[in-house]
């Protein structure tokens, strides 16, 4: 039995002229950082098997090329990961004024001015013997990352660099109280127009597996389960994020972001005036990539779906490994 009137949410969905004009959502070319992992000693980009279509790139014109293209499609901010040559127990390639990072910034930062918003991720497991995000100690028989320790390394990595251009650094550690330690050694050197988008909310997750390949930064012992959050906690994430902005975070993030769109929507509710980054993460990443070399998932509808989403969700930025693809996407017209 039909009743009158009929509701008919259906009217809103019959064209796609009308849906365009009610989309509550869209996803925007400026919305994306496109992530890069720079390696020294390379002449060439280095395709990464755990990740089909990401490289390395060299620190020279090769990687100017490829930033080159991203500016032409629109991107406007890249953020880039280290891999030194040789790792040590003070992650001191991590802070070296010729590190593969402070280069990577002075270069790029020559050529492009301000056509690009750098972003330098501020950590020691790329850098460090034990691939740890911070200093490792003996306490009681037990290997453990200590916290106070850790602080001053971290510090020490997000000056050096500012110092070689970075627009943004990014801390990714975890640490308690490394955005505060971070904003104070920026202020008191001069650098207090340095942002910092701190992964505020970043879980232990397996969906780092294939960044953890890409950039050799696996832990050679234990886990990361004492300073990333529990996956099985959303509320905690309004801790996290609460304590950077009292310690000076500018941009918050929630990583990974596929499968934590609960906790963005959760962070972005409670604290609407920071603006939210959300990290597709490498896991996420070969996940739609898999599929898609299989034939069995269209990518692009994939892709613009699954983004669509974390932007949904309350995303302000969107990290991605499809950045570059994406920008020619939404330029082509979203699929929905
Ligand atoms: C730490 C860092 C990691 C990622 C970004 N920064 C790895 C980790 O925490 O193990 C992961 C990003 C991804 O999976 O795409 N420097």
């Amino acid at each position: 039995m039909v009743t009158f009137p009929v509701l008919r949410p259906r009217r809103l969905r019959r064209t796609k002229l009308i849906r365009d004009l009610v989309a509550e959502t869209e996803l925007r070319v400026d919305d994306l950082v496109l992530p890069v992992f720079v390696k020294d000693g390379i002449n060439e980009p280095e395709a990464i098997p755990s990740m089909p279509g990401v490289f390395r790139y060299p620190v020279n014109d090769r990687l100017l090329k490829f930033l080159e293209s991203a500016v032409e499609k629109g991107i406007k901010a890249v953020i880039f990961f280290g891999i030194p040559k040789e790792k040590d127990p003070f992650a001191s390639s991590a802070y070296d004024k010729n590190g593969v990072i402070q280069r990577t910034l002075r270069m790029v930062k020559q050529t492009f001015g301000k056509r690009l918003v750098l972003i330098a991720d501020e950590c020691t497991d790329e850098y460090i013997s034990h691939g740890h995000c911070g200093v490792v100690k003996e306490k009681g028989g037990e290997l453990i990352v200590d916290n106070d320790e850790s602080l001053e390394v971290h510090a020490r990595i997000a000056l050096s660099q500012a110092e070689a251009g970075a627009d943004v650094v990014a801390p990714s550690n975890m640490m308690d109280g490394v955005v505060g330690k971070i904003r104070r050694a920026l202020d008191e050197n001069g650098f207090t127009d340095v942002l910092i988008m701190s992964y505020s909310v970043k879980y232990a997750s397996t969906f780092y597996s294939p960044f953890r390949e890409a950039a050799y930064s696996a832990p050679a012992f234990g886990d990361r389960k004492t300073y990333q959050m529990d996956p099985r906690n959303a509320y905690e994430a309004i801790k996290e994020a609460r304590l950077d902005i009292e310690e000076g975070a500018d941009i918050l993030m929630v990583k990974p972001a596929h499968t934590y769109l609960d906790v963005i929507r959760l962070v972005k509710t409670t604290f609407p005036e920071y603006p939210l980054a959300a990290y597709h993460v490498s896991g996420e990443y070969t996940m739609i990539k898999a599929a898609a070399l299989n034939g069995w998932i269209n990518e692009k509808v994939a892709v613009m779906e699954v983004t669509t989403a974390i932007k949904r969700a309350g995303a302000d930025l969107i990290l991605t490994y499809y950045a570059m693809q994406l920008a020619d996407w939404i330029k082509e017209g979203d699929p929905f």
